[in-house]
Order: structure tokens, then sequence, then C-alpha cells
């Protein structure tokens, strides 16, 4: 009997490692060449771009910060943090004991935000240059997560996302705004620029072990929804083999990196979602 379940262990054993890199392997970019824009910008031109009253996001940072119900003290991690905007917004609203992590790809960004901080004498923000597959926070460190029109820049989403679980403490929160992607009503630009609707990018990230807590309905050309993040128990259902978990996370993998719409659907079914 004592043989027979150490056999089975070592099977287990040899499964996890057999789909490990597998599950590694197959997560390939979403969408390659995305983030071109990213290498090496030019601050001073994003500025432009991110910070005008052309862009919803900017008119409505208020409306938006305000939604986001922060509290002082509290930790928050802007991912994608682009040229500052929300940080030091956030910075301001966690003081004095809080603190924001800004995360982004992009060293250039980083180092702005962290100058840009110091000139407004904010001290509670610390700069996170993360990888394009891991936002790179310190686990178990974050109260909330704000994702704003950066989501469809992920090129391996679920490898982000299950850096940015660990990120979060238990009953963390996620926010997630980006644009509205619906056919014969979206601009073409954001048709070509967005690569699936808020449906697909849900379903994503609920994959990883997320919940739906709620929308905003602050704004028009974007959503606002909020997520909870769910312990890693519920989400792998008890007791369940690790090998297991693995083989769906590797077929979701690959539904993500080949196409989101029908073989993400396949995997739903497969993972009885
Ligand atoms: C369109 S900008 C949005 C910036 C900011 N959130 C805002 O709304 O003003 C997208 C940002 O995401 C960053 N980004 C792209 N992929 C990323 C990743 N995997 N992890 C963190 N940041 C990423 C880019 O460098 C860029 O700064």
């Amino acid at each position: 009997m004592k043989l027979r379940r150490s056999r089975v262990l070592v099977v287990c054993v040899l499964c996890a490692c057999l789909f490990e890199p597998l599950a590694e392997a197959q997560e390939k970019s979403v969408r390659p060449g995305i983030n071109k824009p990213f290498e090496n910008p030019d601050v001073k031109e994003f500025i432009k771009k991110f910070e005008v009253e052309s862009r919803e996001i900017f008119t409505k940072r208020e409306e938006i910060v305000a939604a986001c119900k922060l509290k002082p003290g509290m930790v928050v991690a802007d991912v994608g943090a682009g040229t500052g905007l929300f940080t030091r917004l956030f910075a301001v609203a966690v003081a004095p004991k809080g603190k924001v992590y800004a995360v982004d790809i992009a060293p250039e960004f980083i180092r702005h935000i962290e100058k840009t901080c110091d000139a407004a004498g904010i001290k509670n923000v610390l700069g996170v240059v993360c990888s394009e597959s891991s936002a790179k926070l310190p686990p178990n460190s974050v109260d909330l997560v704000f994702i704003c029109d950066t989501f469809h820049h992920f090129e391996y989403p679920l490898k982000t996302m299950k850096s940015i679980h660990e990120a979060l403490r238990p009953g963390g929160q996620l926010i997630l705004i980006d644009f509205h992607r619906k056919k014969g009503e979206s601009t073409d630009w954001v048709m070509n620029h967005v690569r699936a609707d808020q449906d697909v990018f849900m379903k994503e990230i609920v994959s990883c072990g997320f919940k739906a807590d709620g929308e905003e309905k602050i704004l028009k050309e974007n959503y606002f929804v909020r997520l909870k993040k769910v312990e890693a128990k519920k989400v792998e259902s008890g007791e369940r083999a690790q090998g297991l978990g693995l083989i769906f996370e590797s077929l979701h993998m690959t539904a993500v990196a080949t196409e989101c719409g029908s073989s993400n659907a396949m995997w739903m079914r497969w993972a009885g979602k």
C-alpha cells in the first residue's frame, strides 16, 4: 500500500515537472510588437499623449481616483504606470503611511516618475522596472492593483496576472480600465489596436484567480471594473492534483496565444467554468 502511494507521488511530481516547462513554453506573445513605441520612449511626447484633455482617462482622472476608494495607509501598484498620471494622484491619496509602486517595462517612464515625485515632494512612490511577463512585485505586499489602458499591452497576460495575483494580499483588489471594443461602434484605431473586448479580458483575468466585483459607469470610451483576488485553494478546488491544474493552464495558454475567441471558449468548457 505504502509502495503504491509513493509511486503515485512520484508520478505526480514527474507530471508537474513535465508540464511546468510546457506551460511556460506555451504562452506565446498574444500581441508581438504592441510595445515597440515604449522601447526608448520620448517621455515628453508621451506626456502630450497621456496627459491631455482629449483623453477621457485624463479628463476623468479625479472621478477615477475617487472610484478607487483608496484610504491612507494602503499599498497600491500602478501597473503600466506610463508617465505617472495616476501614480502621483494615488500617492497623495494613501499618504502619509501608504505607498505606491509605479510599475512599467520602460525604465525611462520609471525614471521620469521618480524625478517628478521628488520635485513635488512626494516620498511614498517606489519605481519598479518590470519584465514583459512579471510585475516583479514582492509577494503578498499590495492591497490594490490598478491597470489602466495597459492590459491590452500585456504580451503575456497570464504570466503577468499570475505575478499580480501573487503580489496581492488576501482579499486584494484589482481595478481594470480599458477601451470598449465593439464592432460598428468603436473607432478603427481601437478595433485594430486593442486585441479583444471586455468579456475576453475578464475571462483571462478570472482564469488567473480573480472574481468580478462590480463595475463603475463613470466612463464612456472605457470600462472600469473591479475584481477581487481569490485564494489559490478555491481556484484549484481543494485537493485537485497540481498536474491537472497545469494541464488546464497550458491549454488556456495555448487558447490565449492562438486566438482569444473560440479556443478560449473551448478551454472554459474543458475547465468546467
Ligand atoms: C497606454 S500606456 C498607459 C499608461 C498609464 N496607465 C495611463 O493610463 O496613463 C501603457 C503602458 O503600459 C506599459 N506596459 C506594457 N506592457 C507592460 C507590462 N507587461 N507590464 C507593465 N507595464 C507594461 C507601457 O510601457 C506603457 O507605459
